[in-house]
């Protein structure tokens, strides 16, 4: 089948027709791969070049080909969105819903089945499942509690999404942060997971979501996203901004959506007291965080979080999300800006590293 392969690290993706697939295993599922966003996170594979060759594609949507065994709530020609971490079901923090503590959830880092394996191959050679889905594939098999069937009605071409982007910020604002109903909300960086964080925290009820985001197209969308306030901080003081909106206390809630150490610093020092700092971007493994402990935990009581994938659970929180789309209260066709074909993928890469747009959708197997 037809597949993009990241073969060396910074390298453009290549187009093969002889990609191999495995059937899928018992509990796993065959997918026809109809969409996939392309993600930071993908770039940092390309940059990094952990794990070649690899298929990569993360933030997918399709329709379920093949079951394995053992497999009964999923049927052949259902639709189904992706999600990256797919949970054990079996485990003490499955048992939790805690889906990111999950052992065999965290093996989509190293683009591995838990046991080591990967359902791909090329000539023989094992070919890495980028991040747990690789979907710039015709067809991918993944764990069946990672492929969450949706209304048959759902555009997948806009709900592909949610796989990475929207499971990662709204989740960040809703699950992880718990953002509070008029509280003020400091969003750093606006690619498709900060636009996605501003629309968890708008749903949530802050009542004071600023952006800061140095790249003005990205601004302007974040204020229709429902950002009150966006700022150039190459342009503009952000201290001053965030402090005159919050009459001088600094914000409840700051996430770092860029990928930066410095800019989760910067969270850090613009949040008030007892105020909470989410880390959802993944800054350089180089890349430290300086902080003055007594003043910043004891004193002020404030919290520095994590957040993998939005702390979703995919079953609970896909449902959950395509739910407030259909209400109206999350925007995903506004996420997209651009539309490729799998052959002009490295086009959508290039957009994505030139921040031009916000979210490219690879039509990988496009509906005739
Ligand atoms: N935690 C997770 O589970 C998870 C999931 C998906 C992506 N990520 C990570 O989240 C980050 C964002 O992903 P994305 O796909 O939205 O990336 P993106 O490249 O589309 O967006 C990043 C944005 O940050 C902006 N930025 C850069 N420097 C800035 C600064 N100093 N201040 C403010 N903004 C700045 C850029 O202009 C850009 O718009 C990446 O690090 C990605 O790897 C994490
Ligand atoms: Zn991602
Ligand atoms: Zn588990």
């Amino acid at each position: 089948m037809r597949a993009a392969v990241l073969t060396a690290p910074d390298r453009p993706l290549e187009i093969v027709d002889n990609l191999q697939v495995e059937s899928p295993r018992p509990g796993e599922v065959l997918v026809r791969v109809l969409h996939s966003g392309i993600c930071h996170s993908d770039l940092t594979v390309i940059d990094a070049g952990h794990g070649v060759p690899v298929v990569l594609g993360h933030e997918a949507a399709g329709e379920i080909a093949d079951v394995g065994a053992g497999v009964e709530h999923l049927r052949v020609g259902d639709k189904v969105v992706l999600a990256p971490l797919a949970p054990c079901g079996e485990c003490g923090a499955c048992a939790r819903h805690a889906g990111t503590e999950c052992a065999q959830a965290l093996a989509f880092v190293h683009h591995l089945r838990p046991d080591g394996t990967s359902p791909f191959s090329l000539g023989g050679d094992l070919v890495h499942r980028g991040l747990g889905v690789g979907a710039f594939a015709e067809y991918t098999v993944v764990p069946a509690s990672g492929a969450v069937k949706v209304p048959d009605d759902t555009p997948l071409d806009i709900a592909c999404v949610i796989g990475c982007a929207v499971q990662t910020g709204v989740g960040a604002a809703l699950n992880t942060a718990e953002v509070r109903a008029g509280s003020s909300v400091l969003v750093l960086g606006a690619g498709g997971v900060g636009q996605a964080v501003v629309q968890g925290a708008r749903i949530a009820g802050a009542a004071h979501v600023i952006v800061s985001e140095p790249v003005e197209e990205r601004r302007t969308h974040a204020l229709a996203m429902g950002a009150t306030a966006a700022v150039d901080p190459t342009k503009t003081d952000l201290r001053e901004v965030v402090m005159d909106l919050t009459g001088g206390a600094g914000v409840d809630y700051a996430f770092e959506a860029a990928g930066s150490g410095r800019l989760v610093q910067t969270g850090i020092e613009l949040t008030g007291v007892g105020g909470t700092i989410v880390m959802v971007g993944a800054p350089p493994i180089e890349d430290a965080v300086t902080i003055d402990a007594a003043v910043i935990f004891m004193t002020m009581g404030k919290r520095i979080l994590s957040s993998l994938l939005g702390g979703c659970w995919p079953e609970r929180d896909i449902p959950r999300l395509i739910g407030y789309w259909r209400e109206g209260r999350l925007d995903l066709g506004g996420l997209v800006s651009r539309r490729l074909e799998l052959a002009e993928v490295n086009e959508g890469i290039r957009l994505l590293r030139e921040t031009d747009g916000v979210r490219t959708v690879v039509d990988v197997a496009p509906t005739p």
